[in-house]
């Protein structure tokens, strides 16, 4: 959708408008020169609604003495308390009111309220962030024949805010809207079908974004990956008619002596679990196996997008965990690139696999100065956190501290679980260096850290376990059913609060 800002002078006098008010009910300058040209309509309006108005919103139709078509009044609960995550939660329930009214554009004014907690400019920028976030979608399967009710294509198409400083506000917004163009996209992935999203596809949708932002791209085919010795990933692809692929995606907005921060995504294009094939139901979500990959996608698209000031490299593991007469079996044993041998006890832990040969790739070639892998690791850490936050482990408390705060600041919540304190044991193996399982129902996201934790050697490091979070089955403040993309802003936020210069 289209967002733009304007003065408040231009403010348009027909269509649709939205207007912000206290839950008490107090109104600003503009929503209360307007209440007094509808002879006061707009507060009779919110004071008929009663609780539903502190909930959501209050809408006129027609009202006299303006020509609006329609004014919608939205609920701005506490604004001395409310935070910037609160406003896009805001934004997000402008595009869904807007969507359900069929309302295709719209102008919100953005007024001065009392005792607000942040600047026009900034309420702008935030409730724009959060229209444009819920109004995410993938219309792209859906045929103009076959249109009827939630099925229809469209949705609300343009937004204008309106306020004293614009100009200033659209120049905000080139970097805020470079951002959620990196979370759209990765959303875009992350709901492709994996007949159409291969590992290739995934890698050329790498070199396509890339020469469009301005990102360094390289992309490794099995060859190189069989020459690098990148065994553990190897044998994850063993069983799939389609290639793997390992991509690196380099962004150099930092000092050129300055070591990167690498970022780490499990791939994995479709996971049927390989030889321990996983049950039918349901399998069809696991075409959305890769969100890790597509979460540092999005986050190197935001962070080239709005040239950070910052060296940040990002390496994706593609694979296809498939069963067939070519698969690893339970029982194989394999060596990975950094010479660690690994049993493989059960084919449906592949992400770690690939992961131990990316993680370790990435150490030795970039020597970051911190690296953070993201994976649908395991279904353990929805068991343990649900569908609410992912789950952090960390070699760093300071990292870990940081990436709290940036989830905290964008509304993806990471909570730490550990990986200290006996569960190194779980995964020794009888024959091997390591197994790629650890006990049968006792931390088995631990179990999963503990196993990367192997190929990370000293880098201080983190790894977010995104299995309970990367899509959802119910809406959410900031995006419908679906593809969530998380993980994309939450990278980008502590690359910009912690490693710019
Ligand atoms: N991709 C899955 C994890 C997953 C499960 C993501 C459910 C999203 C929803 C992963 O590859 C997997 O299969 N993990 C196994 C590991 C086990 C065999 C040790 C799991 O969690 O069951
Ligand atoms: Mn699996
Ligand atoms: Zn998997």
């Amino acid at each position: 959708m289209n967002i733009d800002f304007a003065p408040l002078d231009v403010l348009p006098n027909n269509g649709t408008l939205v207007l912000l008010g206290a839950a008490d009910g107090k109104l600003g300058k503009v929503a209360g020169n307007l209440d007094q040209r509808t002879s006061g309509a707009i507060k009779r309006a919110i004071e008929l609604a009663g609780d539903k108005f502190k909930r959501s919103s209050v809408d006129l139709v027609c009202p006299g003495g303006v020509e609006w078509d329609r004014i919608v009044v939205f609920a701005l609960d506490d604004p001395a308390e409310c935070s910037p995550h609160d406003l896009e939660v805001l934004g997000g329930k402008i595009a869904v009111k807007l969507n359900a009214l069929g309302v295709k554009t719209a102008a919100t004014a953005i007024d001065a309220l009392a005792g607000l907690a942040h600047s026009e400019l900034d309420v702008a920028l935030a409730l724009a962030s959060g229209v444009r976030l819920r109004n995410y979608r993938f219309d792209k399967y859906r045929t103009a024949s076959e249109e009827e009710g939630e099925n229809q294509t469209g949705g609300m198409q343009a937004m204008t805010f309106h306020l004293a400083d614009a100009g200033a506000a659209s120049e905000r917004w080139a970097q805020t809207s470079a951002v959620i163009a990196g979370v759209e996209h990765g959303r875009d992935l992350v709901t492709e079908p994996a007949n159409v999203l291969t590992p290739a596809a995934f890698a050329e949708a790498c070199k396509t974004m890339g020469d469009e932002v301005g990102l360094e791209v390289e992309v490794l085919d099995r060859p190189a990956l069989e020459k690098l010795g990148m065994r553990a990933l190897l044998g994850v692809a063993q069983g799939s008619e389609q290639d793997p692929f390992v991509v690196i995606m380099n962004w150099k907005g930092g000092a050129a002596d300055e070591q990167p921060v690498a970022l780490v995504g499990k791939g994995v294009c479709f996971d049927t679990g390989g030889i321990s094939l996983k049950p039918s139901g349901g399998m069809e979500e696991m075409k959305w196996d890769m969100g890790g990959a597509a979460a540092v996608f999005g986050a190197m698209k935001a962070i080239a997008g709005r040239k950070a000031r910052a060296n940040v490299v990002g390496v994706l593991g593609l694979v296809e965990n498939m069963p067939s007469g070519a698969a690893q079996r339970p029982g194989d044993v394999v060596a990975a690139m950094s010479g660690t041998t690994i049993e493989v006890i059960n084919t449906d832990a592949e992400g770690r696999l690939v992961l131990a040969d990316a993680l370790h790739y990435t150490k030795e070639r970039f020597q970051p100065k911190a690296m953070i892998d993201v994976a649908t690791l395991t279904g353990a850490v929805i068991i343990a956190l649900g569908h609410e936050q992912a789950g952090l482990f960390a070699s760093d408390d300071g990292l870990a501290q940081q990436l709290s705060v940036a989830g905290e600041a964008v509304g993806e919540r990471v909570w730490r679980l550990p990986m200290d304190g006996g569960y190194a044991k779980h995964i020794k193996s009888e024959i091997a260096d390591i197994k790629n399982t650890g006990r049968a129902r006792e931390a088995g996201a631990t179990a999963g850290a503990v196993f990367l934790q192997h190929f990370v050697g000293d880098v201080p490091w983190a790894h977010l376990d995104i299995a309970g979070v990367a899509w959802s089955k119910r809406d959410l403040p900031l995006a419908g059913k679906g593809a969530t993309g998380f993980g994309a802003r939450l990278l980008d936020r502590l690359v910009a609060d912690h490693f710019e210069s």
